[in-house]
């Protein structure tokens, strides 16, 4: 008979609220932990859900700490490190040293997320379509770099991103030399993070985010999603840490064989060859040049919001971790529905500037929205208290349509959404979420 399962989940917010759902679905699975997670989370789930906000992502010790409280030494439960920070401070490294059975990239594997600058150097070297870019820790250098190139083109563009982890945050977009020079100071404003950065051309074309569980050579592909990361509708406002997407996004359909080959199979031989045998999930985001997918970067984890829109679509999710984590992927096949799914991120407003005025206030409509067919609910900053929930962040939570065509998720989606506020008007989220794809299926293409 099949042991017991625990399941520790380190995250804090809806990815991780949607990683705990796929794996309560698996029936060994009896009771799942989300550390520092968010009250949220445990709302109206089938298992035991725990919350535990010890967990400190940037702390491995903290993390171990929170593991041995609920597994003690009972070493065949699993722990699914799935948020950047905790990743990249070497959480897993951590685990598995004290005996663990810890999923996810180790910190000498972050570095494909974590250092922006070396991931660019791997890119180049194994032939992985990406912009022109540079590397800096210098804002003299970079500054006389963007003087350079916009004497030879005034109409250029270019991102500035902090080498670092920056919460999804640290991409800042130039039209010109003077915004170019204020971003380049702007790197200080993300701290360590900032201290290296990449000036690199902007690509237009549609962007996509895609998804596949590695295990050293082996890996599967997951799926995709596009990521609305503007806080105004029509991609304006500042950059937030997504504020919903679609799956499947059409801008995918016809080439995946081209992304496969291109961003994952590249990705992962270049990684073995030069000795880092990935484990974990990894995130390719693309954009699509002409006809060819291109790399605006890689992560070393699901992203957020993609994890509630691709995950609810894998129907053997916990099987294949357990595949990777055993060294069996390479006969595992990924079981799918093929559903369409749209999720919009309700945030506090003034997200993602200063939203401390909206922490606390009641969140209404809920419990009515999560119960709506063909919706899902996913808590990223809420608390509970006497059954009702409060405001506990920027980004509070996120609804998800599902149906058999975008149209019809979306419109499910926003249905779930209008039931939903936060006392004092307090609530923002994008109108215009899986409308590109909407138009498309309406005008055939
Ligand atoms: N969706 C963007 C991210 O997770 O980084």
């Amino acid at each position: 008979m099949a042991e017991d399962l625990t399941v520790v989940i380190i995250e804090a917010g809806g990815r991780g609220h949607a990683i705990s759902e796929a794996w309560e679905a698996h029936p060994d699975v009896k009771k799942i932990i989300v550390t520092p997670g968010n009250e949220g989370i445990a709302y109206n789930r089938n298992k035991e859900v725990i919350i535990d906000k010890r967990g400190n992502l940037k702390d491995p010790d903290s993390i171990l700490d929170v593991v041995r409280s609920h597994i003690g030494h009972r070493r065949h439960h699993i722990i699914d490190v799935a948020q950047d920070d905790a990743i990249a401070a070497g959480t897993v490294n951590k685990l598995r040293v004290a005996g663990y059975n810890a999923f996810g990239p180790t910190k000498e594997q972050s570095w494909i997320e974590a250092d922006k600058g070396k991931s660019r150097d791997f890119m180049r070297r194994h032939q992985i379509p990406h912009p022109e870019y540079r590397v800096f820790d210098s804002d003299k250098d970079a500054i006389e770099y963007v003087r350079r190139i916009y004497r030879n083109d005034p109409a250029k563009a270019v991102y500035v991103k902090a080498s670092g982890l920056a919460q999804g945050k640290g991409a800042l977009f130039a039209g010109n030399l003077e915004e170019a020079i204020d971003r380049i100071y702007a790197m200080k404003t993300f701290g360590i993070s900032g201290s290296r950065f990449v000036i690199e051309d902007a690509l237009s074309g549609e962007e996509f985010s895609s998804f596949a569980l590695v295990n050293g050579s082996d890996y599967l592909f997951l799926g995709n999603a596009n990521d609305n990361k503007l806080s105004q509708d029509d991609d304006k406002g500042e950059q937030t840490g997504g504020m919903g997407g679609n799956s499947p996004a059409m801008v995918t359909m016809g080439i995946e064989d081209a992304i496969d080959a291109g961003l994952f199979k590249k990705a992962i031989r270049g990684m073995n060859d030069e000795g880092y045998s990935y484990q974990g999930i990894l995130y390719a985001g693309g954009i699509l040049v002409g006809k060819e997918p291109w790399a605006i970067e890689y992560n070393a984890r699901w992203g957020d919001p993609e994890a509630q829109l691709v995950l609810p679509s894998l129907l053997n999710y916990p099987h294949l971790v357990i595949d990777a984590m055993n060294g069996n992927l390479k006969k595992s096949i990924s079981l799918k529905d093929k559903k369409s799914r749209v999720g919009v991120v309700g945030v506090s407003k003034g997200y993602p500037g200063d939203y401390s005025s909206v922490r606390g206030r009641e969140i209404y409509g809920i419990k009515e929205a999560a119960s709506m067919p063909n919706v899902r609910f996913y808590s990223a900053g809420i608390s509970m208290r006497d059954g009702k929930f409060y405001a506990d962040g920027g980004r509070l939570l996120m609804v998800v349509g599902e149906g058999s065509n975008v149209l019809e998720a979306r419109g499910r989606a926003y249905d779930a959404m209008s039931r939903i506020s936060v006392e004092g008007d307090n609530l923002h989220y994008r109108r215009d979420i899986g409308r590109r794809d909407a138009e498309r299926l309406l005008a055939g293409q």
